[in-house]
């Protein structure tokens, strides 16, 4: 659609009647970014993305925002805050309007008194978006990288067993996995996605999650061996699922590369400001939620 230029553009929070707009937006920017570098894209169901919207809605209302010309939803932008974390899930702007500040408007409202320690995870084909974060602290700390299972079925992993997980388990496992505390996630994660809690001699040592969809994550370990093994036995159960791992999480890398995964492209890179450390035995659950 071609709008006039000079159309004033306005924002204001973003609430749940916004969600079926804000996938539009969401659909049209992502899949334009990626067909321009000609990679592949089909835009996901209104479901698919929908609840994670409600989510980010529910639990940090004053982070979310929309901007509006001529009476339509245009761009878009969603963060939360969880203990001394700021976490950035979205900005995106419809292509007709990119390139007239709404998108450094919107990163401004949404960033605006956020916690000093700031994270958020990008398409690394995307200059504007990473030279914008970059301005604000948030640099390239290390791959995302996607893969997706071919069918082979690793070996089951001696002395693993399945557990029910306590909230203190959950807590620790947050603390060592992502460094901060994510108890309102794990409720979310699992409303929708059945969770599996794995220990060794006694002790929980890991948690992963696995979706109708087939994605595979979180996957939280006390170390990066433990998260390894969880990804092993995730995949004997579903060796087609796929799954996004921070490259610093070289156990998990490797698990998925000896797993014969295929690497998905284009990576993604995870945005890392005030000197925080790259996640070593973490999958995430999604770009959007980390
Ligand atoms: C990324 C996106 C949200 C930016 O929104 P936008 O409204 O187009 O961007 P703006 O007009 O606000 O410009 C942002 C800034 O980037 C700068 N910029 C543009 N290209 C740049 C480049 N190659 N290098 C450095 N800076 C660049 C602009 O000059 C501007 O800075 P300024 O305001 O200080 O001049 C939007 O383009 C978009 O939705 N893209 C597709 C989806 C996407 O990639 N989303 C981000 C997911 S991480």
């Amino acid at each position: 659609m071609n709008r006039p230029t000079s159309a004033p553009i306005t924002y204001r929070p973003a609430t749940t009647t916004d969600i079926a707009a804000e996938h539009r937006v969401f659909s049209n920017a992502e899949g334009d970014l990626l067909r321009r570098h000609g990679f592949a894209w089909s835009d996901p169901p209104l479901d698919a993305v929908a609840p994670t919207l409600g989510h980010l809605l529910d639990h940090d209302p004053g982070r979310c925002f929309v901007a509006e010309t001529g009476g339509e939803i245009v761009g878009f932008t969603a963060a939360f805050v969880r203990g001394d974390r700021w976490f950035l899930a979205a900005l995106f702007v419809d292509p007709a309007t990119q390139g007239r500040g709404i998108g450094r408007t919107l990163f401004g409202l949404a960033f605006e008194g956020a916690p000093r320690r700031r994270i958020t995870i990008t398409d690394s084909i995307q200059p504007v978006s990473n030279a914008l974060y970059g301005r604000h602290g948030l640099l390239p700390a290390t791959p995302m990288l996607g893969f997706v299972g071919t069918g082979v079925q690793p070996a089951a992993v001696a002395g693993l067993e399945n557990v029910t997980v306590a909230d203190e388990t959950l807590a620790a496992l947050d603390e060592q996995a992502y460094g901060f505390d994510r108890a309102a996630d794990h409720m979310f994660w699992a409303r929708q996605a059945l969770r599996t809690a794995w220990s060794r001699e006694g002790q929980p040592v890991a948690v992963s999650y696995a979706w109708p969809s087939g994605r595979i994550g979180p996957i939280l370990g006390l170390d990066g061996a433990s998260a390894a093994d969880a990804l092993r036995m995730e995949l004997r159960a579903n060796p087609t699922g796929w799954i996004e791992i921070p490259g610093t999480s070289w156990a998990l890398v490797e698990a998925a590369l000896a797993a014969r995964m295929r690497l998905d492209a284009p990576p993604g890179l995870l945005l890392l400001g005030d000197g925080q450390q790259a996640p070593t035995s973490l999958a995430i659950s999604s770009y959007f939620l980390f």
